[in-house]
């Protein structure tokens, strides 16, 4: 069976995803509203992430308060990130984040044994699906079968986004414009079918909600359209 798939994004009003002051607060505030058993990043926004914060250090300052006490399950979401080409080296960085209760990489079969080994000498599950990429419908399919992940928030760039949009499996796209004009170049964007290798890809959105928080962020929540 596969999960309940989340797209959550935070946008400039002229569609930027990076280069403006995004409320964080508010992002993590509502994605925490869908309760996710797992967080997906592709492996550019975790490398994003490094590149802006070398030590991706996430102040764990109140780290106990978000472990559940001694004997109770662990309620905190997976932390699953997809990376076939084995690109992301700074697992015991993200492992130490407290929001998480554990990590997991998805490769393919073209993921390079030198990483599968690095995974597994640093202890760290790994699944492996498709050929090229991962096979995403597997992957979370498995993720389901294998790890009771009922619904997972996706927190990532245009690629990833469109390759699961293609696959079919997104329920939500979820979009916080944020009032601001970031200017820029139009890459990274929230959808980017081109680079995910699926050109001509469109996909028709129908409107759930909309609604207007704080200081005047829009919240818009999609659902796909039938067809
Ligand atoms: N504002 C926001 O809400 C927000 C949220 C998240 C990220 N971001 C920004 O978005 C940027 C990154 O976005 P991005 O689009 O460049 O990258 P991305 O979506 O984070 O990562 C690309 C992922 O897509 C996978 N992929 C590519 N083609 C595929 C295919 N055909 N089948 C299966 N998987 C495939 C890649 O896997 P492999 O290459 O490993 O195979 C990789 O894991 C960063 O700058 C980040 O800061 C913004």
């Amino acid at each position: 069976m596969l999960p309940k798939v989340i797209l959550h994004i935070a946008t400039s009003l002229d569609g930027r995803i990076t280069g403006f002051p995004a409320d964080l607060e508010l992002y993590y505030t509502l994605a925490a509203q869908w309760n996710p058993d797992a967080i997906l990043f592709g492996s550019e926004t975790v490398l994003a992430a490094a590149r802006d914060n070398p030590a991706l250090e996430v102040p764990p300052e109140h780290e106990e308060m978000f472990r559940p006490p001694h004997g109770l399950p662990d309620p905190r979401p997976l932390l699953v990130i997809a990376d076939s080409r084995g690109r992301v080296r700074c697992w015991d960085a993200i492992r130490k984040w407290p929001y998480m209760r554990d990590v997991l990489a998805l490769c393919s079969s073209s993921t390079p044994q030198e990483y599968r080994d690095f995974l597994r000498d640093g202890k760290i599950a790994a699944m492996v699906t498709g050929d090229d990429h991962i096979d995403v419908r597997t992957a979370l399919d498995m993720l389901n079968r294998d790890y009771g992940v009922n619904t997972i928030r996706v927190d990532s760039g245009g690629t990833l986004n469109s390759v699961l949009l293609q696959a079919g499996v997104v329920d939500e796209v979820s979009v916080l414009i944020h009032p601001f004009l970031a200017g820029g170049i139009p890459d990274p964007t929230m959808f980017d079918p081109h680079k995910a290798g699926f050109m001509d890809l469109q996909v028709p959105l129908q409107l759930l909600k909309s609604e207007v928080l704080g200081t005047g962020i829009l919240w818009l929540r999609y659902s796909m359209k039938k067809t």
